[in-house]
């Protein structure tokens, strides 16, 4: 199932690492009116995604209906597009999803057909529900293949999330399946340990990553409090450098100056929309220090530096670091500011992440 989606990794807002179940019309509507007022959408957030619980019963012909919190699917898709945005729901394969709501079993191509219906442009579909998290590699392929294949007969364009928490090597089969991303871990949190796990350890086989086709290291946790700035810093670069799906899982209306200019660090978004599509990754590694290198569309070649560890460090950087003989610019990608040629050294904090971008002589 060729797609023509997500030629870069998709970019927006999603519910559940906020507001988990407790999400409904109004909340929805109000992050598509800060997404807009922040800036973020101009940005390149697009995608405002309902996650699990918005979900009801089914009626006497088996169609899924939302919940008392969503009157109205069809009235809030319209109310998203009107603001330039796109709009994701949720689902899972089995009788019913992680928290336990109305799932897609028996029901698939009905569920894909309400999904177009209503308007929306996303589907993220998880594996949950009893034996479905422990079904073998063929029922779990197959049952991604069924829905994926489902949302292409609608008719319209959906993007297809896959949340299988990166088993049977998801990023050899997800394009097959009709995805245009697939986790490679289970849930982020919002704290260092977690994310840096992910990050650094379990972001996904970089070959199977590439335009219409990601690995997704989770949401982000951005602005939900947990981290220091540093820390933070370093999600964002990481997910940058990886090429993952940038998915903010914050409450957009609460979003301070700072949190604002990390997110909407053009030239940070910029390396993780590149449209070459590499997934970058470390091509040096010190004890807690951490040297990768991701090569752009035009040539260039961000590195990233990180440091692991409880105390700062000054960190070498050397053209061979960037697969070159020779460096003509560097450009820190945080600040903007053009810095000395390589070799160089910089300071990089605790838990802190130092990105430039290279151009060779
Ligand atoms: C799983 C997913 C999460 C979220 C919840 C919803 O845990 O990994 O991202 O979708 O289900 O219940």
């Amino acid at each position: 199932i060729p797609s023509k989606l997500a030629a870069t990794p998709p970019m927006g807002w999603s519910s559940w690492n906020k507001f988990a179940e407790h999400i409904d019309d109004k909340t929805v509507r109000a992050m598509a009116d800060a997404m807009v007022s922040s800036g973020l959408r101009d940005a390149g957030y697009t995608y405002i995604n309902i996650d699990d619980g918005w979900q009801g019963k089914r009626d006497a012909n088996g169609v899924l209906q939302p919940n008392e919190k969503f009157p109205d699917m069809k009235a809030l898709t319209d109310y998203v597009h009107a603001k330039g945005l796109k709009i994701g729901i949720y689902s899972s394969q089995g009788p019913r999803t992680c928290a336990g709501y109305e799932g897609s079993y028996g029901h698939v191509a009905q569920d894909a057909k309400s999904f177009a219906d209503w308007g929306f442009d996303y589907l993220k579909y998880d594996l949950c529900s009893g034996e479905w998290f422990y079904a073998d590699a063929d029922t779990v392929k197959r049952s991604y293949h069924e829905m994926g294949a489902a949302l292409q007969a609608t008719g319209r364009e959906m993007i297809f999330s896959l949340c299988e928490y990166g088993r049977f090597d998801v990023g050899s089969w997800g394009r097959d399946v009709g995805g245009q991303l697939w986790r490679t871990t289970g849930d982020i949190t919002d704290d260092y340990e977690t994310m840096a796990k992910i990050g650094f350890d379990k972001n996904g086989d970089a070959a199977h990553a590439g335009p219409h086709g990601w690995n997704d290291p989770d949401m982000l946790e951005i602005g939900n409090g947990g981290m220091s700035a540093d820390e933070y810093r370093t999600h964002m670069t990481l997910w940058a450098m990886s090429a993952a799906p940038l998915m903010m899982g914050h409450d957009l209306r609460e979003t301070d100056a700072a949190t604002l200019a990390m997110l909407t660090n053009r030239r940070i978004i910029a390396i993780d929309q590149d449209a070459r599509g590499v997934q970058g990754k470390a091509v040096r590694k010190q004890g807690a220090l951490e040297i990768w290198a991701k090569p752009l569309a035009d040539g260039r070649v961000a590195l990233a530096l990180f440091n692991r560890g409880t105390q700062g460090a000054t960190m070498a950087l050397t053209p061979a670091d960037a697969g070159l003989s020779g460096i003509a610019q560097v450009e820190d990608q945080w600040s903007g500011a053009t810095t000395a040629a390589l070799p160089g050294s910089y300071s990089v904090p605790a838990h802190g992440a130092v990105m430039v971008v290279v151009k060779g002589r």
